[in-house]
């Protein structure tokens, strides 16, 4: 049987297409959070077109403190017949990086089956992510050294030519050392772990491995990529407080401290990642306006066939659109 998925990867693209050209509007406005409502509101909108029963469970907050695109909001036409699908949505991943006009800013999203995808609490998460070459190599529970060691190896290459990317903050001293120490080159970036994961995960990108804490509804839509294009991801929650961890279990999680894999962040037979550029980023081009219309970047992949495509879509907003249907 051809799997309901096959068909949802070019309407997710049209998705984020949508929530990228909103965003876009507003680079380097130094207004983060106007950038990031106008992705949220392109993103919403667009999903009324889809033929899904979605149910959004990484979103932009809790039922009460998120305006759209809430944890437990339904999304899509909904209408009986329609596939029962899970969302995690990040409509602007690098809000600041927007806001600032830098670089790698994206609008991304994953689909997976009911309950595949973990419920991740808004606090942070360890990660490690690498393609395919060092797949099966990292283990969050060995040292940055050890892990660094392995990946070396299975790439066939030294220490001292692997690049490890790495969020640029204070929490990551230590990590930055010992990876100094152990002699591997460093890209720090300011924002966006999301882009970081693609890039460790795509063998073509000079990125070979991502390490470091960042947010932890990133992290299973950074999971939901690296699935797609056949690398690895381990994860650990980390909380700030001890009521963080109890929230977490209130969601739904048994063992709140475990290390997670690919499988526990994005589970499930499919899973669909799609994401579109706002700022120009390394893995993948920004919204380029052109007169009365848009260019755009994206990427979709589908992780049961590891297909991987690029769109490049010429946007014409001449031409008229259809209203959205509500549901
Ligand atoms: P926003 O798009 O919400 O600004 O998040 C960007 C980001 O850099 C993520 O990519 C990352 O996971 C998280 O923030 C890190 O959190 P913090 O800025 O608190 O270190």
């Amino acid at each position: 049987m051809i799997s309901p998925f096959r068909h949802l990867a070019l309407e997710m693209v049209r998705v984020t297409e949508a929530a990228a050209i909103a965003a876009a509007r507003l680079m380097g406005r130094g207004d983060k959070i106007a950038a990031d409502r106008a992705a949220v509101e392109a993103m919403r909108a667009e999903f009324a077109h889809v033929a899904i029963d979605g149910r959004v469970v990484i979103g932009e907050g809790e039922m009460d403190e998120a305006p759209m695109l809430k944890i437990g909001e339904a999304v899509g036409i909904g209408a009986p017949g329609c596939v029962a699908v899970d969302i995690a949505v990040d409509p602007l991943e690098g809000t600041t990086m927007t806001a600032m006009g830098g670089g790698n800013a994206l609008a991304c999203l994953a689909v997976a089956e009911r309950d595949a995808m973990l419920h991740a609490p808004d606090t942070y998460m360890a990660k490690i992510a690498v393609g395919a070459e060092a797949a099966g190599a990292i283990d969050l529970a060995l040292t940055p050294t050890e892990n660094l060691g392995r990946v070396a190896e299975c790439k066939r290459m030294p220490i001292a030519e692997l690049t490890v990317c790495i969020l640029d903050r204070p929490r990551h001293h230590d990590l930055i050392d010992e990876v100094r120490r152990a002699g591997a080159r460093i890209r720090l970036i300011r924002d966006g772990d999301i882009s970081a994961a693609l890039a460790a995960a795509d063998p073509t990108s000079p990125v070979d491995v991502l390490m470091g804490i960042g947010g932890a509804p990133e992290g299973v839509l950074a999971a939901a990529a690296v699935r797609g294009l056949g690398g690895e991801m381990q994860a650990q929650l980390r909380y700030r407080n001890e009521g963080e961890r109890e929230r977490a279990m209130r969601m739904g999680l048994r063992e709140p401290d475990r290390i997670l894999g690919l499988m526990d962040l994005a589970g499930g037979e499919d899973v669909i990642f799609a994401a579109t550029g706002v700022t120009e980023g390394e893995f993948l081009r920004g919204v380029r306006f052109r007169a009365g219309g848009a260019l755009t970047h994206s990427v979709v992949t589908r992780a049961s066939s590891g297909t991987v495509r690029y769109v490049e879509a010429t946007h014409d907003f001449r031409r008229g659109r259809t209203i959205p249907r509500r549901r």
